[in-house]
């Protein structure tokens, strides 16, 4: 049995299988219909969310399967006090696959050493965010028609954001990638991603605080929210909020061939006249957000792919 903790528990090789397998679906829905029938996702969200609980409750239903879960924490049993690991045991024999969000790092490994069904991070606290990853690869190779050979611009909460570290530990193994990290002093990639991940691995890259300048290199823009709940005090989160808006005069400093990325939820960080925008992929990202999470389902559920 196969769990989804980290972007990396997935080979270059599986990662592209699940990429194609998403993609056959997107082109195929119909034949999709009903390769679930009888199977249920249980998603157990102890943190706030819109996309990613919806869209794999969409991706089971798509599939012919049903679906069950708490949307907070205060609805669970968690609220009297009760573990991830006894909930875990406990979800076991209510579904055969789960989707976690947590807001501790490390709750979803937690779940999964003590779970008989496939357990999915579906991202915990400031650490990864694999399903988001798969999405913005699938985005990324679907736009571009690549996941090699390009400029990545992160801009925004680089520190706490999870979707970020996620996504440059998935990026670091495709050949002739670079970085252009764009964020505020206070709000850099943590040590252990530029360290361990950047600089171990000899990714080129740089840090910057000036998104103009970065626009005419970049061939993706992936703008990422400040993330409030993980600021230790309002004031910092106030002063550094709208460090970054992306607005119609910055898309007039970017190629014409570049695109933007943004996991959503969307604050200030991205002007609305953006949105109507070409190059503006984020809505477009929401959708291949579910085709991933079908293929996802499918791939750890082991259930063929139809003819
Ligand atoms: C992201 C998350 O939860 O980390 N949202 C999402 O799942 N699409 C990004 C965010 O909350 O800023």
């Amino acid at each position: 049995m196969r769990h989804l903790l980290n972007p990396l528990d997935f080979s270059v090789e599986e990662i592209s299988q699940l990429l194609d397998l998403a993609s056959d679906i997107e082109h195929h829905l119909p034949k999709y219909a009903h390769v679930c029938d009888g199977k249920k996702i249980a998603t157990l969200f102890y943190e706030p969310s819109t996309r990613t609980r919806l869209s794999f409750e969409s991706a089971m239903l798509s599939l012919g399967g049903s679906v069950l879960g708490f949307s907070s924490a205060d609805s669970s049993s968690a609220a009297k006090g009760e573990s991830v690991a006894d909930t875990i045991r406990m979800i076991s024999c209510y579904a055969d696959i789960c989707a976690m969000r947590h807001p501790k790092e490390g709750a979803p490994l937690v779940a999964a050493n003590h779970s008989s069904i496939p357990v999915i991070n579906a991202g915990d606290g400031g650490h990864q965010h694999p399903t988001q990853t798969l999405t913005d690869l699938m985005t990324i190779r679907s736009l571009l028609g690549r996941l090699n050979g390009m400029t990545v611009g992160l801009c925004g909460d680089l520190k706490f954001g999870r979707t970020v570290h996620s996504l440059i530990n998935a990026l670091v193994r495709y050949p002739d990638i670079r970085f252009i990290l764009i964020s505020p002093p206070e709000l850099r990639v943590p040590e252990y991603i530029r360290e361990d991940v950047l600089k171990a691995k000899n990714i080129e890259f740089k840090e910057a605080d000036n998104l103009d300048e970065a626009m005419p290199e970049l061939d993706i823009l992936y703008m990422t929210r400040v993330q409030r709940e993980r600021f230790f005090n309002e004031e910092d989160y106030i002063r550094l909020k709208d460090c970054y808006i992306l607005d119609k005069a910055k898309m007039k400093l970017a190629r014409e061939t570049m695109f933007v990325l943004h996991p959503l939820p969307r604050v200030n960080e991205i002007s609305v006249e953006v949105d109507s925008d070409p190059r503006a992929a984020y809505f477009r990202q929401v959708q291949y957000g579910v085709y991933v999470r079908m293929a996802l389902i499918m791939t750890l559920l082991e259930v063929e792919k139809p003819c």
